[in-house]
């Protein structure tokens, strides 16, 4: 049996079975969202005075960016629904007595990286199984250029990882970075170090990832400008030694945890669920495009913004399916959600085929490998390429499954937890998953919350 070690204690693997219930109906709600929830943290931590933010995102990632701040100087309390942050100022990070262990967070460690860049101070970062074992020299690279010095353990293969040592300069130098590989992280932990350095930080991006970042650093009143030059690339220019006002923020739903339920609802026969005040950004609404290019029956309802985001009620009834192909350049809007879309192509009729997903392999697990893997235990055959997954659907007949098989294996990784308690609403026999507790780690309640739906 695995154990999920978090910041202090070590919490037990919980094995859990999913099984055909009745059809999903009714409206409800999900977690905040997860990018914006780190950054309301990570920038009202930087502003001058006492901000507030409601609908946060109370799961195990964001709870480790909130201890990390504190350990770093910030105040953050909760009061009712209500987090307040009092600020310490660009600038006036402090120095933390210990290590940080940032649990399974990839998003937290490598944003807080570039914060720390460019403070006079030095911090340890630690992290679980799963975070220890993803690259973290993307971040390393344009943070050295900037002046920051970098100890990091090397991996067997030779990549920079967890457990690693941060020694920030102040002041530190901008650069302009062309980004490599399509990484919202890495651009957000590039902008983060260029708030508090002289002179202006630029970041090239040639496909566009989650711009989170962007609008709330301008939320907070940060000196950015995005352009887009003439071959599609967005240029983002941030002016440092910039002062951050306290802001109220309203987080909304998570459309990365939506996606559960939504694809559920279109798999089960006869649901129609109603999922309230989720965010649907384009550069994160990717699968919902695609499961209605399939043929999914999925409306925004009163669309509206909130602090800046594109919110809107997400309406789905259970709908026939049919396989595409899944255009690359779709991937950065939906990086997230193929582990659930792979859920949603094994019920299809016709084969899905999916390319330029690499990035998949380093997540919180080796998402192609682990989905191929727990598929074929519910006897779907998918085919595994180096950067995609092929499936020819069941057409909507519920797949085999069998709790008597052994468990999938989830490997520390939330969204493969999420995405088979999904497969097992839509198999004959049920299945069982290896560990329903890190779910916790984006999607504090999911279980219950998809049982309400079902009853
Ligand atoms: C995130 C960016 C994405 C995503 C992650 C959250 C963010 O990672 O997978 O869950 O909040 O910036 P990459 O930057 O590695 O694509």
């Amino acid at each position: 049996m695995t154990s999920k070690p978090t910041n202090q204690t070590i919490v037990e693997a919980k094995p859990a079975s999913f099984a055909p219930g009745g059809a999903l109906t009714g409206r409800t709600t999900v977690p905040g969202d997860k990018s914006i929830s780190h950054r309301s943290l990570i920038l009202s931590a930087l502003a001058v005075g006492k901000s507030q933010i409601t609908g946060l995102l109370e799961g195990e990632d964001v709870l480790a960016t909130a201890a990390a701040l504190r350990a770093m100087g910030a105040t953050i309390e909760k009061k009712g629904d209500i987090w307040t942050v009092h600020g310490v100022g660009v600038g006036g990070l402090m120095q933390p007595d210990t290590a940080i262990d940032l649990g399974n967070s990839g998003t937290s460690v490598r944003l807080l990286m570039g914060l720390v860049a460019s403070h006079d101070i030095s911090v340890t970062f630690t992290g679980d199984a799963s975070l220890s074992r993803r690259p973290m020299g993307r971040v390393i690279e344009p943070l050295s250029d900037m002046g920051a010095e970098f100890t990091a353990r090397m991996s067997s293969d030779g990549k920079a990882c967890l457990p690693l040592a941060v020694r920030g300069l102040c002041p530190a130098v901008p650069i302009e970075y062309r980004l490599p590989v399509a990484s919202a992280q890495v651009k957000s932990a590039i902008l983060l170090a260029g708030l508090n350095m002289p002179g202006v930080t630029r970041v090239i991006e040639p496909v566009p990832t989650r711009d989170h970042s962007e609008t709330m650093l301008k939320g907070f009143g940060a000196d950015l400008t995005v352009e887009t030059d003439k071959e599609g690339s967005r240029i983002i220019s941030l002016t440092g030694e910039a002062e951050l006002s306290p802001q109220k923020i309203k987080v909304p739903g998570d459309p990365s945890s939506a996606a559960f339920p939504v694809v559920a609802a279109l798999l089960v026969p006869g649901s129609d669920i109603v999922v309230e005040n989720v965010g649907i950004n384009p550069t994160r609404a990717g699968l919902f495009t695609i499961l209605q290019q399939m043929g999914g029956d999925i409306s925004f309802k009163k669309k509206r913004t909130v602090g800046g985001e594109p919110v809107a009620d997400i309406h789905v009834k259970h709908s026939k399916l049919t396989g595409i192909d899944v255009p690359a350049e779709v991937a950065p809007s939906m990086i997230d959600e193929f582990p659930v879309l792979f859920i949603a192509a094994a019920l299809a009729e016709g084969t899905t085929t999916t390319s330029g997903l690499h990035e998949l392999r380093i997540k919180e697990s080796d998402r192609l490998s682990q989905m191929a893997e727990g598929l074929r235990v519910i006897g779907v055959e998918p085919t595994e390429k180096e950067d995609g997954l092929t499936i020819t659907g069941s057409g909507g007949e519920p797949l085999p499954g069998g709790t008597n098989k052994s468990a999938i294996e989830t490997a520390l990784d939330h969204r493969i937890a999420m995405s088979f308690a999904v497969a097992g609403l839509v198999t004959d026999a049920g299945l069982t998953i290896d560990d329903i507790t890190p779910a916790e780690t984006s999607f504090p309640g999911f279980a219950d919350l998809m049982e309400a739906l079902a009853s």
